[in-house]
Parts: C-alpha cells; structure tokens; sequence
C-alpha cells in the first residue's frame, strides 16, 4: 500500500554521493526533505538539483535535511553532478541516493508504471523531526519542482505543528494566520494575544504568532 500523510517515513539505507546512509539517521532530530529524479542526465532535472542547491540554507535554516534520489547508478550520479555545478552555476551540497536496484522507489511508490515504467516520478516528501510522513507531492516527469513552494509549505508546516493555527491560501511567511476551528472565541485571546479578526464565526484570523 502507498504511503499516506501521518504515517512513519519507512527507513532504509542506501547508497549515496555522500557514502552509505540510513536514513533515520541520516535525519535524526530535523526534519527531511526526500525528493526523486526520472534519471540523471535530464535537462529538467539538472535545473531542479542547481536550485534545489541554491536553497540549501533556506533548507538548513528551517532545520530541514535534504536528500535526493534517481534509479541511475553512483558513477553516474558524480559525473552528473559535476555537469549541473558548471551548468547552474553551484555546488550539489546534498547526498542524491542511487537507487539501481530500485528498493528506495518501490518503498516510496516512486514510480508509476501507467507513466513510465523505468523511471521515477518527480515525487517529494517532506518529513516531520518525529519521522513522520508531512506532506506528499507527486509532478509528472515534464514538470520542474519550485522548491520555493516546498519552502514555503515547509513553513506552513513548522508553524501549524506548534500553534493552533491553519495558513490559508497562498500564504507567506509573516502573513496573517486562520484560527484552528477547534479554538473558541473565548480562549483566542490568551492563545493569540497580538489580537484577532472574526470575519465570519467560522472564519478567524490572526497575526503568525511566532513572529
Ligand atoms: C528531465 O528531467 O528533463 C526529464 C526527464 C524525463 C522526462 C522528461 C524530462
């Protein structure tokens, strides 16, 4: 059975462009960002690996551990590698799995036959600092990632994860916060003391209160 939002990110150890990692420990107390590749070699994937690198601070400022993966082989993966530091102009700062024998893929239903039935999917999960599965994401192979919206999802994530708060579309970082339903009218202002705004009774807002 694929895997869900809540359940534990299953472990594995793999071998990668960094040496032989588990992946647990790989994580230990952060949280993890594991993404998939169709193949090394690719012009959309070698754009998304230089960006992906290029936010790796953003990415360790939230705490978060990033790792890649595609089915190709380790060789491979370096000589690659060295193509997409000249070509977008960085340094691949993360490990990217070679998952030959597909064992990664399969454990994360990375690919999808009715797609393509060699190569993965361009699939992303991010995963809380309690191992569990936060969010899934799967692109077709045509389509680049913005992994300034994984940044973002990823704050949605950390600040709902530790207030009683929902982030409402197309929210940013330091924007105004929707008030978990489950709160009621009379705990808000102890919970949320920078103030709220009742728009309707099911519809309250308030300043990001980690701010
Ligand atoms: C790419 O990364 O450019 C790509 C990979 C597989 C199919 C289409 C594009």
């Amino acid at each position: 059975m694929s895997l869900r939002l809540g359940d534990i990110a299953p472990d594995f150890t793999a071998e990668t462009t960094v040496g032989t990692i588990t992946f647990h420990e790989y994580l230990g107390d952060s949280w993890g960002i594991l993404f998939s590749h169709p193949a090394d070699y690719t012009p959309v994937c070698t754009t998304e690996l230089g960006a992906a690198a290029k936010l790796k601070a953003e990415f360790d400022k939230r705490n978060v551990k990033m790792i890649a993966l595609s089915v190709d082989g380790i060789e491979s993966h370096h000589s690659w590698i060295k193509d997409i530091n000249e070509t977008q102009h960085t340094e691949v700062n993360f490990p990217i799995i070679a998952d030959e024998d597909r064992k990664v893929a399969e454990l994360y239903d990375m690919i999808h036959p009715n797609a393509n039935e060699n190569f993965t999917v361009r699939s992303v999960f991010i995963i809380g600092n309690d191992k569990k599965v936060k969010l899934i994401i799967t692109y077709p192979a045509s389509t680049g990632r913005n992994f300034d919206e994984l940044l973002r999802v990823i704050d949605s994530l950390q600040l709902t994860a530790n207030y009683s708060v929902a982030t409402p579309a197309n929210w940013k970082n330091g924007e105004d916060v929707v008030i978990a339903p489950a709160i009621k009218n009379e705990d808000i202002p102890k919970k949320f003391p920078k103030g709220h705004k009742e728009i309707k009774p099911y519809l309250r807002t308030t300043p990001q209160p980690n701010l």
